[in-house]
């Protein structure tokens, strides 16, 4: 128990629960989700075979793995009635505010119970977040009702493409394992402020969507989810990498923040960074990439470590990968959600299993007692 005088602003350095999800940065070594380190399951994994491993600890058979993306498949049609909410949210909406809404008029609608448990509305949730947010899109831009289910075989990346292009066009092979990978990238993190938001709300005994909407909340701010939006906003106001040098000398010198750069807790390196920086500088090497865009972002990385020793995250180079394969910057921080799901599933499901609930001290820092002062003798 800390004394009164000691406190850790931010939780920094903090530890709060036990949990066996996933190990970031532990002794310096890199991320492992139930043991199995990222580099293995972004080259050989799949996010479907990712979340099933999350959500329930172990990795599937061939047989559980079709099964369960079977499941995912016929949870992506979304219900009329929520199709109508969406309909009412306005074009100007955040993407992000369109999903928590969704999350909740779905939870109105699928309410959690013995027959809706946790385990199936995690799983709803994976799989129609991106029905929602696209169905919304659509609506709102062109007044087209979409039909938000693709082929049943269609992994939850290819959904995702197609639902955006909505064109008939099969996306490219390369952006359908590009956009996967990140979703295996982003699936989970250890208590970063949004699974640790979700494990406070459950410590409550509410509902699952309840703690699903404070996640979602609190994933969208830029200093968390939200950096992935902000770094493309920075990326795109330079128009080579001189440029981008030039801008980001001064930023530093304003001691203004680098969207994308630095880590509570990786201090010598993001372990998911190279991967994903890799996967973007593949795509600008495809015809339709956007070579120009990579560069300039891997000028902003050298100088950014040059003048402040600081590190990409992942989301700097989900970025321009986003970009390179047609993903609007607004719906960066959403596809953040989709995957994401699936750690703050498993999280609340942690949570439920051994729960106590979560409610820290603060050190008072106010006035010292004093006496009331009726109002007539106020001054
Ligand atoms: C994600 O927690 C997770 O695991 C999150 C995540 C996940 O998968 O869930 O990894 C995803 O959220 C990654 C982080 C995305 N956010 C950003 O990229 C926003 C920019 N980064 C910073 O805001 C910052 O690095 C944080 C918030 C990520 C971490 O901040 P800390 O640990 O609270 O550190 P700090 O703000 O106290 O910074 C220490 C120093 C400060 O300088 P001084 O005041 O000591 O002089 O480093 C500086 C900061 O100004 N600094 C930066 C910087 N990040 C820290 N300076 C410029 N640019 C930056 N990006």
């Amino acid at each position: 128990m800390s004394s009164a005088e000691e406190y850790s602003k931010g939780l920094a350095g903090i530890y709060v629960a036990k949990s066996s999800i996933c190990t970031v940065g532990v002794k310096g070594a890199g991320l492992n989700y139930r043991g199995y380190d990222i580099k293995e399951l972004a080259a050989n994994s799949t996010f479907e075979e990712v979340a099933f491993l999350l959500i329930y600890g172990y990795l599937p058979t061939e047989e559980e793995l079709l099964g369960y993306c079977r499941t995912l498949s016929s949870l992506r049609d979304i219900p009329g009635a929520l199709k109508d909410c969406l309909e009412r949210i306005p074009a100007s909406a955040h993407p992000m505010d369109v999903l928590r809404t969704g999350c909740s008029i779905l939870g109105t609608l699928e309410p959690e119970s013995p027959t809706n448990n946790q385990f199936q509305i995690a799983n709803r949730l994976i799989a129609s977040f991106g029905s929602m947010l696209l169905y919304w899109h659509h609506w709102v831009s062109s007044g087209k009702r979409i039909n938000c289910l693709t082929l049943a075989e269609d992994s939850t990346a290819k959904h995702f493409l197609k639902l955006l292009r909505y064109d008939g066009q099969e996306p490219s092979a390369l952006h359908v394992r590009a956009v996967d990978v990140s979703l295996i990238l982003y699936a989970e993190h250890d208590l970063a402020a949004s699974s640790f938001a979700a494990r406070v709300t459950t410590s409550t005994l509410t509902d699952f969507y309840s703690s699903i909407c404070t996640a979602i909340g609190t994933l969208r701010g830029p200093l968390h989810g939200g950096a992935n939006e902000a770094a493309m906003h920075l990326l795109a106001q330079y128009s080579s990498p001189d440029d981008a040098e030039s801008g980001i000398m001064k930023m530093l010198a304003k001691k203004e923040l680098i969207m994308g750069f630095g880590h509570r807790v990786y201090r010598n390196g993001d372990p998911r960074n190279p991967i994903i920086k890799e996967w973007s500088k593949r795509l600008a090497n495809e015809q339709g990439g956007n070579m120009k865009l990579f560069e300039i972002s891997e000028r902003v990385e050298q100088v950014v470590f040059r003048e402040k020793k600081m590190f990409p995250n992942l989301d700097f180079y989900s970025a321009s990968a986003y970009s390179q394969v047609g993903i609007p910057t607004l719906f960066f921080t959403p596809v953040f959600v989709i995957s994401r799901t699936t750690g703050w599933a498993s999280h609340i499901i942690e949570q439920r299993s051994d729960n106590k609930l979560i409610r820290p001290s603060a050190i008072y820092t106010g006035p010292e007692s004093r006496p009331y002062v009726p109002i007539k003798e106020r001054k």
